[in-house]
């Protein structure tokens, strides 16, 4: 039987809460390194989204528990990182975590990339409420125990973690390029049959194919830091395109294979190709979920969200988002 939240509680019980934003991969985070904790086998180029958000609330507890929008999660998924969160802080604390976020959790929309980058702000302010908070780079080191995404989460604006890399680091702030828009397509808000621990895990002992995507990685990573440096959706666009079917093309050779589009997925793809057709800036992305991004700019909102509308359902649209911290309220998603 569980008991209640107060019997889990210290004396104390002060509350630290933190708010962070999904970090959404334009060129993919697929696969570890062995012999480290989430080391990346690829470099990763991400833009942080502004509407979506997690937001965590953490006290001082007899035992480590999680509730994620208001459901006991497993335990043991975060064991490591708290324990983590121990070493480096020296603390013996157990964390009473609550979680929610405003868009479905584990569906494909990063939601442990936002969820453990806020966790590594609360959770390490608990553990020593007295010292200098840990710096950003300390903290995408601890939030990437929890999810290798949620290393990137901890920077607004577009990050880069490099391949191999113990954290990632913040290439420019939001304000960059504040008329880029992703628009977030939601085909299915069901949890993933597959998790993408699990599916890259998969990937990497098992497809023939995650070798050569391994081998192939440097060159569009560099190619999206520059066109990201002048702008240039075009081809930021087009490398992000690769990045995804090629990641996903790495899953199809998996054993057994993984396979996470749905229909909708596919119709939105090829409305995005439609768009692009007929002169109008419309680049898709997807992550381990059937949901899909797409990339364009301010002043095509007009052409592309009817557009897209027709094919699916649009849940929001993101410009690019904040720095992770403390405190924070949180929102329903706006469309
Ligand atoms: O952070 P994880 O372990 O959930 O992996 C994220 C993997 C992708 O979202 C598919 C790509 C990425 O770089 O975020």
């Amino acid at each position: 039987m569980s008991s209640s939240l107060a019997d889990d509680l210290d004396g104390t019980a002060v509350s630290y809460t933190a708010t962070a934003h999904p970090s959404l991969a334009l060129v993919k985070y697929w696969g570890k390194l062995p012999g480290g904790v989430n080391l990346p086998a690829t470099t990763s180029i991400a833009v942080t989204l502004d509407q979506l958000s997690s937001r965590v609330t953490v006290r001082a507890a007899t035992r480590d528990r999680v509730t994620l929008d208001g459901a006991e999660a497993a335990v043991e998924r975060f064991t490591p990182f708290f324990d983590a969160v121990r070493a480096r802080l020296e603390s013996s604390v157990r964390f009473r975590v609550e979680s929610t976020n405003n868009f479905p959790t584990a569906a494909g929309l990063a939601s442990s990339s936002s969820g453990f980058a806020a966790l590594a702000l609360a959770c390490s302010a608990c553990a020593s409420p007295n010292r200098t908070p840990l710096s950003p780079s300390e903290l995408s080191k601890l939030a990437r125990v929890g999810s290798g995404s949620a290393a990137r989460a901890l920077f607004g604006g577009f990050t880069r973690w490099s391949r191999g890399a113990v954290a990632a680091e913040q290439l420019h702030p939001a304000e960059h390029w504040p008329e880029l828009r992703v628009v977030v397509l939601k085909m299915s808000a069901a949890a993933k049959g597959v998790s993408s621990r699990e599916a890259m895990e998969r990937t990497r002992l098992t497809s023939p194919y995650f070798a050569p995507w391994v081998e192939n990685n440097a060159a569009p990573a560099l190619e999206a830091e520059r066109a990201l440096a002048e702008r240039d959706l075009e081809r930021l666009g087009t490398v992000a395109r690769h990045s995804y079917l090629r990641m996903f093309a790495t899953m199809l050779g998996a054993d057994p294979p993984v396979l996470y589009w749905l229909p909708a997925s596919v119709a939105a793809i090829k409305r995005c190709e439609q768009l692009r057709g007929a002169g109008v800036a419309a680049f898709e992305t997807m992550d381990a979920g059937p949901q899909v991004k797409v990339l364009t700019i301010k002043d095509h909102l007009e052409a592309v969200l009817p557009a897209l509308a027709e094919v699916s359902e649009v849940f929001t649209v993101c410009s690019p988002g904040p720095d992770a911290a403390l405190g924070g309220s949180q929102e329903s998603a706006p469309k």
